[in-house]
């Protein structure tokens, strides 16, 4: 029992009494009134296995997606668009922390989690195992894969679990300004020279597929979205966010004079979305079993950083350890 000043808080000792089940009913009923769950209130087992599972999916991807943009920062055309894009690398990489420590407030560690990535055991997000190949690639990751995340990130802002939402407030904040750097890339290219012009829509042809795939499988295939949306993980299911992304792009491509390669692609005026052609499934699940154009040198490349900054991680303990001893040498 707890005494909070002069109120005594007999919530720990009705826990204590009560049945598993009375505990799945009282805690979907603060799911169903909109209240946040905190790391230290109890939980059924499985949302916390969802959660560590979204989120450390998540930090993953925040991680391996330094990779591709990585690959352009020493080649950026310009001072001005190597800053941008050196800083947007390095808040991916923040990114990626907030996601971790949230994940850890769920009783798992951050080396357990960063060895199932680098066993290959953990998923990250399939748009990261595309090569960018030129430097229309960085304005197409930033406009479309960062958009697609941001209209994804808002809605898991508004879920249940409070150390997930709140990092996604601020990284989208954050996401927003990298949505507008690439689409700003891309408008330049697509308003430039021919071959400029041509670089723009060529990149574009190759990301939006798997952009469209990044969002999850459809509603009928998604394994996992009954129960994360039973507990307001996921606010929205898959599909109702995939085509928010189109809404939203479509008459983006449409004003930089970019045309979006689904000859499916129409708009509906009754229901006022716009229509795209069947989604490649087969290159989604391909890509998530390990077998798209750069899986295997992601994780060869995450391996070799790890390995690589073993002596940063040493010295940093190190150096805490003889910070303690001095802290601890004063209080005595
Ligand atoms: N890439 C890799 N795996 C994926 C992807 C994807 N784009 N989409 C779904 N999957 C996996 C799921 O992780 C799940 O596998 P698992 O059960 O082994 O974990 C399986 O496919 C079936 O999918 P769903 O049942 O629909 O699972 P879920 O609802 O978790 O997946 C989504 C959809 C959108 C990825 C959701 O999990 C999510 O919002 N995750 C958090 C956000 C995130 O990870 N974003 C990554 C990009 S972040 C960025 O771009 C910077």
């Amino acid at each position: 029992m707890l005494k909070v000043g002069n109120t005594v808080n007999f919530t720990p000792l009705i826990y204590a009494i009560m049945t598993t089940e009375e505990r799945e009913i009282e805690f979907q009923a603060k799911i169903d009134n909109g209240q946040k769950i905190e790391p230290k209130e109890w939980m059924p087992e499985n949302y916390r296995k969802q959660l560590i599972r979204m989120i450390s999916q998540h930090a993953h991807s925040e991680i391996v997606g330094m990779l591709p943009e990585g690959n352009w920062i020493s080649r950026a055309p310009s001072l001005r668009r190597k800053a941008v894009l050196l800083a947007k690398v390095q808040d991916e990489a923040g990114h990626g922390l907030y996601l971790y420590s949230a994940a850890e407030t769920l009783g798992i560690d951050r080396q357990t989690l960063t060895d199932q990535l680098l066993t290959g055991k953990a998923k990250y997000s399939s748009i990261f195992n595309y090569p960018t190949l030129s430097w229309a690639d960085i304005g197409a990751i930033g406009w479309l894969v960062d958009g697609a995340a941001i209209v994804n990130q808002t809605m898991l802002a508004r879920g249940s679990y409070g150390p997930y939402s709140r990092a996604m407030v601020r990284i989208c904040k954050e996401e927003s300004f990298h949505n507008r750097q690439g689409y700003e890339i891309m408008y330049e290219l697509a308003n430039g020279t021919e071959a400029q012009k041509q670089m723009a829509q060529d990149a574009l042809n190759r990301w939006w597929g798997p952009s469209i795939q990044m969002l999850g499988p459809s509603d009928a295939a998604s394994i996992n979205s009954s129960e994360t949306m039973k507990w307001n993980i996921k606010v929205e299911s898959n599909d109702v966010v995939r085509q928010r992304f189109i809404d939203r792009t479509v008459p983006q491509a449409i004003a930089a004079g970019l045309t979006i390669p689904d000859p499916d692609l129409k708009y509906n005026d009754e229901t006022e979305h716009w229509e795209i052609g069947p989604v490649d499934w087969d290159e989604f699940y391909r890509v998530i079993k390990g077998h798209g154009p750069c899986n295997k040198k992601r994780l060869s490349d995450r391996q070799r950083a790890e390995k690589e900054g073993e002596w940063v991680r040493e010295a940093a303990i190190a150096y805490a350890e003889k910070q303690n001893k001095k802290m601890n040498s004063i209080a005595a």
